[in-house]
């Protein structure tokens, strides 16, 4: 018997979550495919939130554990999970989705993901979605060569950042979008080329920003007005790729940015990625991930870190704006 943060139904956050000292879903017995991990620490994520309120477009059959994300450790094996090569004491990360809220779950083998060697847990924990999401942005829309250009908005977010290193690390320039005057410094420390304030006006500002080269790619996790300003830097033919809704306005083009700029729209889901995905795509991605990071970059900010029963506070200050970092539980 083990804690474990649950809902049985959708709807406010503290409303539907429960705090469970008895959770028997890691005790059971494993199937052959099924190990049984700890998890050691799971962030808390705006997907996460959209979870517990019903509103995200994956949800779990209830009752269910949310999380994520998270990293843990092996502790049990079944007999053909081991023969796809996972062992007692290797460190784990999870499919998106997976329920990591719980000190210990039971989960089939094709789930797991290798956390690559040398990385913090914090790295860890935070491995599989956003740096993730980051770099299939960076790879899969347009083909960017060093010096080339990209815009972005919510460029402080934890995906922003991943964004801004990981490109830095490929020799990518990045104009970055935040909403407070106090976060230029920190996100040129970085690595951010540019910095600029939602005022900004970007169709008018970003060849003087950028020094007249074209930027052919926009990732908006805004979407409303953000959007069509991210969108104002673009090229002809440029790509915006929307994978967040923060503003909770619909996206939106202009019509004449649409008609005369020839803009593509496109959407990115990183869960959709790791289903088509194979063990060995996924294993070369992260482990790319990992080379940035143990050059020292990719250390998720980190806010906050409580544990399970403390989960009122811990979600409280995950939903508030302005944060410096994630908020973790430490199950
Ligand atoms: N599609 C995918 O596969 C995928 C994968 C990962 C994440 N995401 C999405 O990406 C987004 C960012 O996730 P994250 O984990 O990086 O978030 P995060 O670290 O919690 O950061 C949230 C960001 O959103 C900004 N923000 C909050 N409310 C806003 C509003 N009303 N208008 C404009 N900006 C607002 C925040 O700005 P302040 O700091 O100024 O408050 C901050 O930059 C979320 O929508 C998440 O669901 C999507």
């Amino acid at each position: 018997m083990s804690k474990a943060l649950r809902i049985t139904q959708h709807g406010a956050p503290l409303d539907v979550l429960q705090f469970i000292e008895g959770d028997t879903t890691g005790a059971r017995p494993l199937d052959p495919s099924e190990v049984r991990a700890a998890v050691r620490l799971a962030p808390i994520h705006p997907a996460d939130i959209n979870v517990l309120e019903g509103t995200y477009a994956a949800l779990p059959t209830l009752p269910a554990t949310p999380g994520n994300e998270g990293v843990a450790e092996i502790l049990e094996v079944g007999s053909d999970a081991a023969s796809a090569g996972w062992r007692v004491g290797q460190q784990v990360a999870f499919a998106p989705g997976s329920g990591t809220w719980r000190q210990r779950m039971v989960i089939q083998e094709s789930s797991l993901t290798t956390v690559p060697q040398g990385l913090t847990q914090e790295q860890a924990a935070t491995l599989v979605v956003n740096p993730a999401t980051a770099w299939r942005m960076l790879h899969d829309f347009v083909t960017l060569q060093p010096g080339d250009w990209v815009v972005q908005n919510a460029a402080n977010s934890a995906v922003g950042r991943c964004v801004i290193e990981i490109a830095a690390a490929l020799g990518i320039k990045t104009l970055n979008v935040v909403r407070r005057p106090e976060l230029v410094g920190e996100l040129k420390a970085l690595g951010a080329d540019a910095v600029v304030l939602e005022d900004v006006k970007l169709r008018k500002e970003a060849r003087a920003i950028t020094g007249g080269a074209p930027v052919r790619l926009a990732l908006n996790a805004v979407g409303g007005d953000s959007a069509v300003n991210i969108a104002g830097a673009l090229a002809n033919s440029g790509t915006l790729v929307t994978y967040g809704g923060m503003s909770k306005q619909p996206f939106r083009l202009g019509t004449g940015q649409l008609i005369f700029g020839d803009l593509r729209a496109r959407g990115f889901w990183i869960t959709a990625w790791y289903a088509r995905a194979t063990r060995a795509e996924k294993d070369a991605m992260l482990e790319a991930i990992a080379r940035i990071m143990r050059q020292g970059h990719l250390t998720p900010s980190v806010d906050n870190i409580f544990s399970l029963n403390e989960y009122r506070q811990a979600i409280t200050r995950a939903m508030e704006p302005s944060r410096p970092g994630k908020v973790f539980f430490r199950p």
